[in-house]
């Protein structure tokens, strides 16, 4: 028999390991959960390696591609944590070309500055053969994401992306939970990758893919429990697609964008352009019936996964969606808020900057991290005409703590996911459609549409602000702001 003092013992060690949360849950095929080494109670050590692993991916009939990934085995690794626990993250460059460094960038995450992960604006990149880390405790609950900030467009075409989830954000837990990684792929049929980014795509609505997935598979069944409510982490990670989710065949309410929880709404579809992500809880069918994953944004709908209920009913009241905790954060004090119009538009040429990028520092193109080509400009500067050495002047300097209004309008006749680092904006309004109230660190802004976001500056220092759709991204539409 156990004595009380060995029972004490085994409550203590079972509450240390359990601190970090490394349970398995949900659907792993390509998203697989990282197993972290617990360091101390209520922190986490996490190693990454980032290198070419030929993987055999289900979306490309099992064919082999050299994708490039954080972990052994993870195609999408997640880093799952508890409110409150600290991140320390060692991670070592493993790239197989020479000159391709690496950062990594906490997408959605307020956190210092200084373990942003963009080269040269928060940290020395780190080359390949070397290591870095970052070390933060993240302050907010919700469905993050990390990936590299360079030569971007490759590195997600080739599959580095990781989810980072806080937990903490529960008042009724659901009955399972599942992460769902939207990426398209381009291959060509013989299966080799095709270029990440063409000057057309660049220019227009970016390099689609040619195959279509999510976790690596084509319209996976996922089996879920019948008639349970449960929790769907869906991630739009491709580099330029803009989707229009939906569920068919249940009841689906949003209840957080980008990890923000919001006031319960009933899902008929949203809008999704690339990075951002959406918690839905949704009732899943009764005993051997299925609930499809959609995206309605092209003519003819097509079937993104299914949920196939297997099992004893879970639930059987009427379906509804119990709100979020929500984090608390400073209300943009709209009434005293300074307004900042930030303008998207194309430039008047693709011009050609690697010529006068070379010849006018002496760098190598690739440390950049442009395209060879201006297409797109934020307030008529376009990111390339600026480089790590020779920086061009914020697009606006805030006052930590002090309120403000962004005024996003798009000159162009495409849609850009636009994207501030550090930092969420309350969307307060749009000039074409009825948006609800929510937060978020993307905001859609579809042609020629103008949207309002508030935000309150955060922590001091260089926050990129920028396209999300990855060739826009290297091709102009970038800058940063500064908070002092
Ligand atoms: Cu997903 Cu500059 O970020
Ligand atoms: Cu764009």
């Amino acid at each position: 028999m156990l004595t009380r003092r060995q029972l004490l013992a085994g409550a203590a060690v079972f509450s240390s390991s359990t601190a970090a949360s490394f349970a398995l849950t949900g659907f792993r095929a390509g998203a697989r959960e990282v197993i972290g080494h617990p360091i101390a109670t209520g922190a986490k050590s996490v190693a990454f390696d980032l290198a070419e692993r030929p993987t055999a991916l289900p979306c490309f009939n099992g064919k082999t591609l050299p994708l490039w990934t954080f972990q052994e085995g993870a195609l999408f690794p997640i880093v799952r944590m508890k409110l409150g626990e600290r991140l320390k993250t060692r991670f070592k460059n493993d790239l197989p070309r020479p000159g391709e460094h690496a950062s990594i960038h906490w997408h959605g995450l307020r956190i210092p500055n200084r373990e942003d992960g963009v080269p040269y604006m928060t940290q020395q990149p780190i080359d390949p053969g070397q290591e870095g880390s970052y070390d933060f405790t993240p302050p907010d609950t919700g469905s993050f994401f990390f990936h590299t900030h360079c030569n971007s467009a490759e590195h997600f075409g080739r599959g580095l992306i990781g989810a980072l989830i806080i937990e903490g954000d529960e008042i009724a837990p659901p009955d399972a939970e599942y992460v769902l990684m939207m990426k398209d792929w381009r291959v060509s049929p013989e299966g080799t990758f095709l270029p990440f980014s063409t000057d057309d795509g660049a220019a227009k609505a970016g390099t689609s893919g040619t195959i279509r997935s999510v976790n690596g598979e084509t319209k996976p069944v996922i089996k879920v429990p019948s008639s349970a409510d449960v929790r769907i982490r869906f991630y739009n990670v491709d580099p330029v697609r803009i989707s229009e989710i939906g569920f068919e065949g249940c009841e689906a309410a949003i209840i957080a964008v980008d990890g923000n929880g919001l006031n319960p709404l009933p899902l008929e579809s949203w809008r999704m352009g690339p990075a951002m992500r959406l918690d839905i809880l949704l009732r899943t069918a009764p005993e051997g019936g299925t609930v499809r994953l959609m995206d309605f944004f092209s003519k003819i709908p097509v079937v993104l996964a299914e949920f196939k209920s297997e099992g004893p009913a879970k639930r059987s009241g009427k379906f509804t969606a119990t709100p979020l905790k929500v984090m608390p954060y400073e209300k943009v004090n709209v009434s005293a808020a300074e307004r900042i119009p930030f303008e998207f538009s194309a430039t008047a040429t693709g011009a050609a900057v690697a010529a006068l990028s070379q010849t006018s520092s002496g760098i190598y193109i690739g440390s950049l991290c442009l395209a060879n080509r201006t297409f797109w400009a934020i307030n008529k500067q376009a990111w390339p005409a600026m480089d790590h050495r020779n920086l061009g002047p914020p697009l606006a300097v805030l006052k930590s703590g002090q309120s403000y209004i962004f005024e996003l309008i798009n000159r162009t006749p495409h849609s850009h996911p636009i994207h501030i680092h550090g930092h969420t904006f309350e969307v307060l309004n749009s000039n074409r459609r009825h948006l609800p109230p929510f937060r978020a660190d993307t905001v859609l802004l579809l042609p020629k549409e103008r949207i309002e976001v508030g935000l309150v500056a955060g922590e001091p220092g260089k926050w990129m602000f920028h396209c999300h759709i990855l060739e826009h991204q290297e091709a102009g539409m970038m800058g940063y702001i500064t908070v002092v």
